[in-house]
Parts: C-alpha cells; structure tokens; sequence
C-alpha cells in the first residue's frame, strides 16, 4: 500500500519504519529540511533501540521517502497519517496548530479519495474538527473528493518503540466506516495478526481511549509513589508491598514500581489535557488532578531528602551533587519533564553545584547548562562522582544497575547515595558503609 506520514518524531518515524518493513510504499513529510538531510544520509535524528537500522535498509530499498513536499507524499498515497507533536500550553490544554496547519495543506494537496488517518494523540473531537478543516479547504478550491478522517492512537514506548508497533496490544481504530476500517485492517494485519487485536469503535471513542489508557497508568505511577511515601514513615517496604499487592492478578505487578515520578512527552501532558478537557465539559476530575499533583510533589522528593540530609551541616550551598541519569527513563535521549531537570532546579536554587552523567541525553542537555555556573554535564559516569558530596541516581539506566561501589566511595568525600530507583539493596549498601537513602523503604 502507499502510506504518506506527516511529521518524522518518534511515532512518525518509527511508524513509517515498520510500514515500509512489511513492504509498503511509506513517505516520510517533515518540515524541517534539516531533519529530511539527516535522515537521506541514512541517519536517524532521535535515539530510538533498533529503528536506525530499519530506515536504512528501507530507505536503500526504496520502500522508505524523505522529503519536505507533503504535496509529492500525497500523490498516490491511500493513507495520511498526521504524527506532529501536539505540545501543552500553559494552561495544561493541547496546542493543536501543527495538526490544524497539516489538516489544512491535506486539503490544499488531496486531488483523490484518501484517508486522513489521526495518530498524534489529541484531545476528543478532533478529528471532527480535521474533517472540517480539510472540507473547508476542498470547498475554497472548488472541489469534492471522498475522504474520511480516521483516529488511530498510538501506544508505543519510548526505548521499545519498534517492538511495540511490531508486537502490539492492540490497534485501536476510531471511525464509522466499515470501508475504513477495512483499509486500516489491511494495513495493519502483518502486525496484528489475530483479529481480536484489531479494536474498531467510533472516532470519540478511539480519541479517548488513548488518554484514559494513559491516565491509568499515570495512576497507577502515583498510587504506588503516594504508597512509597507512607511505607516511608511507617517503617514499611514498598518493594514488599509491590509484590504482595501485585500477587492479586486483578492489580498484577506491571507499572507499579515507585521512583522519581513519571516524566516523558506522554503521561504529564496528557494527564493535564484530560483535566483540561473534564473542566471544558464542566467537570471536575478530582482523581486526575491528584494523580498530577501528586507526581509534581514525588518529582522533587529526592531532592528534599537531600535538603534535609545537608541541613544539619549548613546547607547545600557550595556543596556538589553527583547525579547519574537525565533522561526521563532508562534507553531514550528524551528529558522532556524529567524528574532530574525539576530536581536539578531546586537544588541549584539553594546554591547546590550539580556535577551529571547521561549515557544518551548527557549531550543533548549541554545547551541547557551553558551559563549556568552550578552545573556541568560530564562525559563519563565516575567523573561526575569525583571529589562530591553525594551521588544521585535518578535514570535506571543498565550501567547504573551494578556499579564499582569502591571506586563510588574512594571518589565521594563522604559515602552518601540517594538511589530515586531502588537499584540497590539497603543492606548491601550498609554493609558497603553508605548512608544510603531509597523510595518508600525504610533507609
Ligand atoms: C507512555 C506509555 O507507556 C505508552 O503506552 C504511550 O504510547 C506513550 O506514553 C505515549 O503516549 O506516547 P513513555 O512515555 O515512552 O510511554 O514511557 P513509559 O515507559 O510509559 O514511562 C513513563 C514514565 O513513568 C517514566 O518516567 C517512567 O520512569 C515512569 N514509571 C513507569 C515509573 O515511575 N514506574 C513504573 O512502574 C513505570
């Protein structure tokens, strides 16, 4: 088939990638010229496990088009898929203008039937709102053609991306027209192979879905981190608690681990957005709004231990913070709302110097820094412990799994480890001689 995907960010790309695996004719339309280059010499502009391989190959073979012209990805494709970013505004609600200028050129473009497939995950209705940009469109040049806007959203995983669209739950298709759903089936049978995985409902329905998916797991993130909190004070283990809750397969163990909060481009803007919405329609989500607030307050825990840690010793000012992981999560270069960024923040504010290691994002994060005195990004894990007060670790990246604890100590002038992941086991780390400080464990 002849797929045209607008915009190449993770969902984008790595949509495209896997179409054009199956042997589907996929043109990739980005507006940034510069993306499009990088991507022609073969090399992929964000982090993603596995996908560098996929568009190359693609793309020598043919199967794979990079270009700025939505116009030359619209010439014989049966599908459009917008996959811009869809960015919060201050208030929390969605920022749709990227989806809203693609909707427009599609109708300036579209010259057969296609079918508009939305996969850029946007509040309820707008889809209805693409259909209307786009006719509105057709009607101004005079002409009408046959399309269908479809919702189509997107479950991936950053880091498991490509195995998520290759190996997915589910691939939820909102519209109501069997003739689309059968187009959508088609596309998507390599990949979902039994057709109970194929999930066809109406096109509000598919819009919702993906933000009560994520809403849920948001809430599952805070539930287990309000419970962290309390384990804390009660002298309780979390890791325990995890395992005998989890143990009910109503509650099952996935997705309830404690830690720094959830981050990313996902689960903090579209839980506000789903607030956003409940408040446009008059109602007031209560449950969600704890579930945001109760993260913002989890983002910053760490860095209020370590407050209260330096307190009886004058303070954080002048000090020096060691901290191993930028990201938002382990194996993605992405640190949009990352718990250290929130952290890193706080503890400069108080005077705290901040000496941080990324094995991905570290580079990417440079810019960020540049004039600010209290924090240097460092290129190698050990450097950044060298001569600080104290080491945190706030990415689960592997190579922070079972680190050198001697050379840790023999770097830090006191051994002090504050772990926001619980890679490590307390006794281990008394026996080793850290004052060590976890989530939700008694320290
Ligand atoms: C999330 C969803 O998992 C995907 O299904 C969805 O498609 C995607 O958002 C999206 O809407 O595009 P992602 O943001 O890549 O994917 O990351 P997750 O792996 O879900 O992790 C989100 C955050 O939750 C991370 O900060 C992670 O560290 C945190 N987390 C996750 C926990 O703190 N505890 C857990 O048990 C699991």
């Amino acid at each position: 088939m002849n797929v045209c995907i607008v915009g190449t960010g993770y969902v984008g790309l790595v949509s495209a990638a896997c179409f054009a695996e199956m042997g589907n004719t996929v043109t990739c339309v980005d507006v940034n010229p510069d993306v499009v280059k990088t991507l022609q010499a073969g090399k992929v502009h964000i982090y993603e496990p596995g996908l560098e391989e996929l568009v190359r190959r693609n793309y020598a073979e043919g199967n794979l088009i990079f270009t700025t012209s939505l116009a030359e990805g619209m010439e014989r494709a049966q599908f459009v898929f917008i996959t811009v970013g869809t960015p919060s505004r201050p208030d929390g609600s969605c920022d749709l203008c990227y989806v809203e200028q693609v909707a427009r050129e599609i109708g300036q473009h579209m010259h057969k039937p296609v079918i508009v497939v939305d996969k850029s995950t946007v509040p309820v209705g707008t889809a209805d709102r693409v259909r209307g940009i786009i006719s509105d469109e057709l009607a101004k040049r005079g002409v009408d053609i046959e399309f269908d806007v479809v919702s189509n959203p997107e479950f991936l995983k950053e880091g498991d991306a490509v195995n998520d669209f290759m190996k997915p739950d589910r691939v939820v298709v909102g519209t109501e027209s069997e003739k689309s759903a059968e187009y959508l089936r088609t596309l998507y049978a390599p990949f979902a192979r039994s057709r109970e995985k194929m999930i066809v409902m109406g096109v509000r329905s598919a819009e919702m879905t993906k933000y009560a998916a994520n809403c849920m797991l948001a809430t599952k993130i805070s539930f287990i981190n309000e419970v962290a909190n309390i384990c804390e004070r009660v002298g309780a283990d979390v890791r325990d608690v995890r395992i005998g809750i989890g143990s009910d397969h109503r509650i099952g163990y996935h997705f309830i681990y404690p830690g720094v909060g959830y981050g990313g481009s996902c689960f903090p803007k579209d839980v506000k957005a789903l607030i956003n919405t409940a408040h446009e329609y008059d109602f007031r989500p209560e449950l969600l709004e704890s579930v945001d607030n109760v993260n913002d307050r989890q983002k910053l825990r760490m860095a209020e231990r370590i407050l209260d840690y330096f307190e009886p010793q004058g303070g954080v000012a002048g000090k020096t913070l060691a901290i191993w992981g930028i990201a938002f999560k382990a194996n993605t270069d992405d640190t949009r709302e990352a718990a250290s960024l929130a952290m890193i923040k706080e503890l400069t504010a108080k005077g705290m110097r901040i000496r941080a290691f990324d094995p991905v994002a570290g580079e990417k994060v440079k810019p960020l820094f540049e004039n600010d005195p209290l924090v240097e990004i460092v290129d190698k894990q050990y450097e950044a412990v060298e001569g600080a007060q104290a080491l945190l670790v706030v990415t689960e990246w592997n190579q922070f799994r079972t680190p050198d604890f001697d050379r840790i100590k023999a770097s830090l002038s006191a051994p002090i480890l504050f772990d926001g992941r619980n890679l490590y086991p307390p006794s281990m780390m008394a026996e080793l001689g850290f004052a060590y400080f976890c989530v939700g464990r008694p320290d």
